[in-house]
């Protein structure tokens, strides 16, 4: 079995996870969802839907557009709160031997740091994405993710407020994506992870309406990979903490991109929609790569680009 393979182990904030392969926020439910189709204890890790202190409905449909090699979402971190999640998800997500990570989002600094108490208490949990990166809400989420000051704000208070492996998610739309990273990172970061969504739209030509009821959305998929593995590239260059790569991910030479640009994990994204079992195929063609290249650890090819 592939998972048994130490060879793909890393390390994330002081976690030592069975391999890079984590699923990104949004894609992949709060895990349950992919029991029948994946093997969750293959998986490196599990982030689960962004969840804020109370449930929130979203944004009215429609939500999701395709593109040419993506799709447009402006979900609006619909979700069903902190507290329902814990309750109702959490006893039968952590029966499998996978750290689960909480993406959280709020409106304001207080409810950030709220969040980031709460799940301080709950063993359960392994550690915290904090989302200041969604474009697709009206207050909070991606203001706080393109200025570098108001990221180390958040960021400060949330390390107060937990001890757990807390990773920032930075945002694309960020005039200066490497300066938040740094920000973020003196703040108290133990790790970020890049990319969300690049805010973009689609327009029906017989209706000459958005094609998404909130104008404009968040564009994810192969699309955005070469944006996603430039921005890894800088800021891996650029911060001590480990990078999460995010991006268009859909293959084993995906990932392998990505980690000779400097990132330590990833995250599968919109690849979960096209092939639900996409991770496990992934995590397989890794296992072959080192095999095939004798390499004993992926952690050798961490930001080995030669530029
Ligand atoms: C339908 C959908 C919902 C998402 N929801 C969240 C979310 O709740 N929190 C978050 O941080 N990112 C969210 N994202 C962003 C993804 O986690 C990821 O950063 C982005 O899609 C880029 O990766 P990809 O190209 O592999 O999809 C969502 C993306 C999609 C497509």
């Amino acid at each position: 079995m592939a998972s048994a393979f130490s060879g793909l182990e890393v390390d994330l904030c002081g976690l030592r996870l069975k391999n890079p392969v984590l699923t990104a926020s949004g894609t992949f439910g709060y895990g349950l969802e992919f029991e029948e189709l994946v093997d969750l204890n293959r998986l490196g890790g599990i982030v689960v839907k962004g969840l804020s202190l109370q449930p929130a409905a979203g944004n009215p449909p429609p939500r999701i557009a395709e593109t040419a090699s993506g799709m447009l979402n402006a979900i609006g971190l619909e979700n069903i709160g902190i507290e329902a999640f814990i309750r109702d998800k959490l006893p039968r997500l952590s029966r499998y031997d996978t750290p689960v990570f909480v993406n959280t989002y709020a409106k304001t600094i207080g409810e950030y740091a709220e969040l980031a108490a709460r799940i301080d208490t709950v063993e359960q949990i392994a550690g915290i994405e904090v989302n200041i990166s969604c474009p697709n809400v009206k207050a909070g989420g991606v203001a706080f993710g393109v200025d570098p000051e108001a990221a180390g704000k958040v960021v400060q208070k949330v390390r107060m407020s937990t001890q757990k492996p807390l990773i920032v998610k930075l945002s694309p739309n960020a005039p200066d994506i490497v300066s938040v990273a740094r920000r973020v990172e003196d703040s108290g970061a133990d790790a970020v992870s890049l990319i969300n969504t690049i805010t973009g739209m689609a327009v029906d030509i017989n209706t000459r309406r958005p094609r998404l009821a909130n104008v404009t959305g968040g564009l994810s998929g192969p699309a955005i990979k070469p944006v996603a593995l430039r921005m890894v590239w800088q800021v891996a260059a650029a911060v001590k903490i480990p990078v999460v790569g995010i991006g268009g991910i859909m293959s084993a030479e995906d990932v392998l991109e990505f980690m000779i640009a400097g990132a330590s994990a990833v995250e599968i994204g919109t690849a979960n929609f096209v092939n639900p079992r996409v991770s496990m195929e992934i995590i397989d063609g890794l296992v072959r790569y080192l095999e095939e290249n004798r390499l004993e650890s992926i952690r050798d090819i961490v930001g080995t680009l030669e530029a």
